[in-house]
């Protein structure tokens, strides 16, 4: 039998973490054949709903869930863990100025890197979904300095799978079919959904997805704004922020870093950039990337046409000012 996992979920008795959790404990993140123990952080008022959680979790009673961890002392959650998925965060309220925000987060994050790189596994893989996702990961890079900035990534595969949903939905084919889109940049509005590599499975073969769609104007301007502002207009319907799409993306993002991505097929990750597609090195940019034994690798070599690089550059701009904003408020 497998050793268990240990997976650290934080602000897990917010929206996301709720979804989370259970995927989790079934084996969704990281297999049906992986036994897990949860780590679950949240912060002191949360601490009675955190247990509630925990309860609940005891209560469906999965066979791959060897323990619960359910606390408010970030030392204990980072203890030991080999996963890191860092949901909690202070989130931006009516009236409030970005960089107030900004500096909630990088307190936070700085806090939380510092125990991490303390008390976790060695080799701890950590994603980082709270928002600004980007620019708070980068911050855990800067401040856990110790572990590997290969394994400091952020959450754009729910962008990702928004884009191939959308594709989906055009084309009338199912998700499963379409493949090798691409999110840039930010995971804001300035992200860019690029289909200018993605293709469709057919009866007749793989096809490129602009040849299928054959609509120009849809793809260069309806479908990239649909995308970019999906996460609105989720809010609006449900008058609450996406959390099950975002649940399972995350579990999409950890599975395939961990056990692959399969042959000819990449996904979008934000990870530390090396300055790959003249991205700026530096800053955390969401990259089209595949996985082999538990380690991501930027795809290489892609035509990147001219309306195309103005939208990579704009978005790398968007990050440079947010980690500006973030290391003013370290000062
Ligand atoms: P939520 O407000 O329901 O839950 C957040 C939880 O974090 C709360 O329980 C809160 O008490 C906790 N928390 C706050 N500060 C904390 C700290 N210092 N340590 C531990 N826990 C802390 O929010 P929800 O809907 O679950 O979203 C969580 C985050 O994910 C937000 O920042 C949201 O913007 C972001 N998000 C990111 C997405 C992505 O694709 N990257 C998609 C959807 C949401």
């Amino acid at each position: 039998a497998k050793e268990p996992v240990r997976v650290l979920v934080t602000g897990a008795a917010g929206q996301i973490g709720y979804a989370l959790v259970p995927m989790i404990a079934r084996g969704v993140m990281l297999g049906a054949d992986q036994p897990v123990i949860l780590h679950m952080l949240d912060i002191p008022p949360a601490a009675e709903a955190l247990n509630g959680v925990k309860m609940e979790l005891v209560d469906a009673a999965f066979p791959l869930l060897k323990g619960v961890v359910a606390t408010t002392d970030v030392v204990e959650a980072c203890t030991g863990v080999n996963i890191a998925v860092m949901v909690g965060g202070f989130p931006r309220k009516e009236g409030m100025e970005r960089k107030d925000v900004m500096s909630k987060n990088v307190s936070i994050y700085k806090a939380q890197a510092s125990a991490l790189e303390k008390h976790a596994a060695a080799n701890c893989k950590v994603l980082v979904v709270a928002n600004p996702a980007n620019t708070n990961a980068l911050i855990l890079k800067e401040f856990a300095p110790s572990i590997p900035e290969k394994n400091i990534t952020c959450l754009t595969r729910l962008d990702h799978n928004r884009a191939l949903g959308q594709i989906s939905e055009r084309v009338n084919v199912p998700v499963s079919e379409v493949k090798n889109v691409i999110i840039w940049g930010n995971h804001s509005s300035t992200q860019y959904p690029d289909v200018n590599h993605a293709t469709v499975k057919t009866p007749s073969g793989e096809k490129p997805v602009r040849q299928l769609v054959n609509d120009d104007a849809w793809l260069n301007a309806e479908f990239i704004t649909t995308v970019q502002q999906r996460g609105a207009a989720i809010i609006k319907a449900r008058k609450l922020s996406s959390a099950l799409s975002a649940a399972s993306s995350a579990c999409d993002h950890i599975r395939d870093w961990v056990l692959g991505t399969p042959e000819g097929t990449w996904v979008s990750m934000g990870v530390y950039s090396d300055g790959s597609y003249n991205v700026p090195a530096g800053l955390i940019y969401s990259f089209p990337v595949t996985c082999q034994n538990g380690e991501w690798k930027i795809v290489q070599g892609l035509q990147i046409d001219g309306l195309s690089r103005k939208k990579l550059d704009l978005t790398a701009e968007e990050l440079s000012e947010e980690k500006a904003l973030a290391y003013s408020c370290l000062s």
